[in-house]
């Protein structure tokens, strides 16, 4: 029987209308536009409306990236989607955004691996399709971190936006899409970065003093910056090993939009020229999820990654979690 591949057949985004720059930041904490630029790199984000959720924006994402791959919502098999901020426990978002789509052939389900969601979903929907199982799949990165987020705390406020993107995955006998990824976790560094959910420590509550439901994210932010440089150094070279690629012969590196310091520490740390890696977390920051599947579309719409080239998605969040994978587009 011939290989199956797992082809990147579509991709697409959403992005909430409004927009919350520094100056506005500036209004509500003790900052700076100088402070957040020079220090995170973020000039704007996103922010979804009170009664916009993370299914909304899923589906919207969904939806741009059927229209790109050509394909009807019952067409899909499979929809896997990740968030750190689904609106429900249950039913799941991917559900809700099934519902949405009307994608009545699918079977859904969530992941979260926080900031690294997208690349733990393409590599679990790619073993999907490359095991004969389904031959078309929706991968959806979705959050709204501005629901989660403490607009007191000025150390995390500033870093956070909204948004999804989403790929599509169709069965190929051509060796092309996802050809090798790498995930990788260590729980016992989970207190790093969190959130609560039904539970919240002692230690839970004394970090977050001035939150009121403790249901917003917290973070060590040194300790997970100097984790994610050398995280993301570490996930590519492994993936391109994985897949007996070189790193020179890398077209691009998407990484995920964290932290501007955090990207140029890794690019220097991989010894790539700046046009080898995108960056856009200027105009959105840190949208946990959806960073990577954003770029990944930007990066297609800007013509910075043509069929037939080679490049790398990687990411790190809380969890703690990291992935890489490797595609040919
Ligand atoms: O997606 C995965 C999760 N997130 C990340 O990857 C984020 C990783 N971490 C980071 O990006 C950075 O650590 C931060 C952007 C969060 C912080 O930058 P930093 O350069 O590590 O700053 P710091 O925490 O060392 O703080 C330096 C100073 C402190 O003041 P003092 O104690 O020196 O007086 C902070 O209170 O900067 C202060 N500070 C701010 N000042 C102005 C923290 N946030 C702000 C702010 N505006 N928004």
């Amino acid at each position: 029987m011939n290989e199956i591949y797992a082809k990147i057949a579509g991709v697409g985004k959403y992005l909430p209308e409004k927009v919350l720059d520094n100056a506005y930041f500036e209004t509500i904490v003790d900052t700076s536009d100088e402070w957040i630029t020079k220090r995170v790199g973020v000039k704007e984000r996103r922010m979804s409306a009170p009664d916009e959720y993370t299914s909304d924006l899923g589906a919207k994402a969904a939806e741009a990236a059927l229209k790109d791959a050509g394909l009807a919502a019952e067409d899909v098999e499979l929809i896997i989607l990740a968030s750190v901020s689904p609106e429900m426990y249950t039913p799941s978002c991917s559900c809700m955004v099934q519902a949405k789509l009307g994608a009545k052939n699918a079977a859904a389900f969530d992941i979260n691996a926080a900031c690294s969601g997208f690349i733990f979903a393409l590599a679990t929907a790619s073993l999907y399709i490359k095991s004969g199982a389904y031959k078309n799949a929706l991968v959806i990165g979705a959050d709204t971190l501005t629901k989660i987020t403490d607009y007191k705390d000025r150390s995390t406020c500033v870093l956070f936006g909204d948004g999804a993107g989403a790929a599509v995955l169709t069965a190929s006998d051509k060796k092309t899409g996802v050809l090798g990824t790498v995930l990788g976790s260590d729980g016992a560094q989970g207190n790093l970065l969190t959130c609560c959910g039904l539970k919240a420590s002692d230690e839970d509550i004394e970090r977050r003093p001035f939150s009121d439901n403790k249901r917003t994210i917290w973070m060590d932010g040194q300790a997970v910056f100097k984790f994610a440089v050398k995280t993301m150094e570490s996930a590519t070279i492994e993936v391109a090993k994985k897949c007996g690629v070189d790193i020179s012969e890398l077209d691009l590196v998407i990484p995920h939009q964290a932290n501007k310091r955090i990207i140029e520490g890794a690019r220097k740390r991989l010894k790539l020229e700046h046009d080898k890696v995108f960056c856009n977390v200027e105009k959105y920051g840190n949208m946990s999820a959806a960073c990577v599947p954003i770029a990944l579309c930007e990066a297609v719409e800007q013509g910075r990654i043509k069929p037939g080239e080679k490049l790398v998605l990687v990411g790190f969040g809380g969890g703690l979690t990291w992935g890489s994978a490797l595609i040919e587009l």
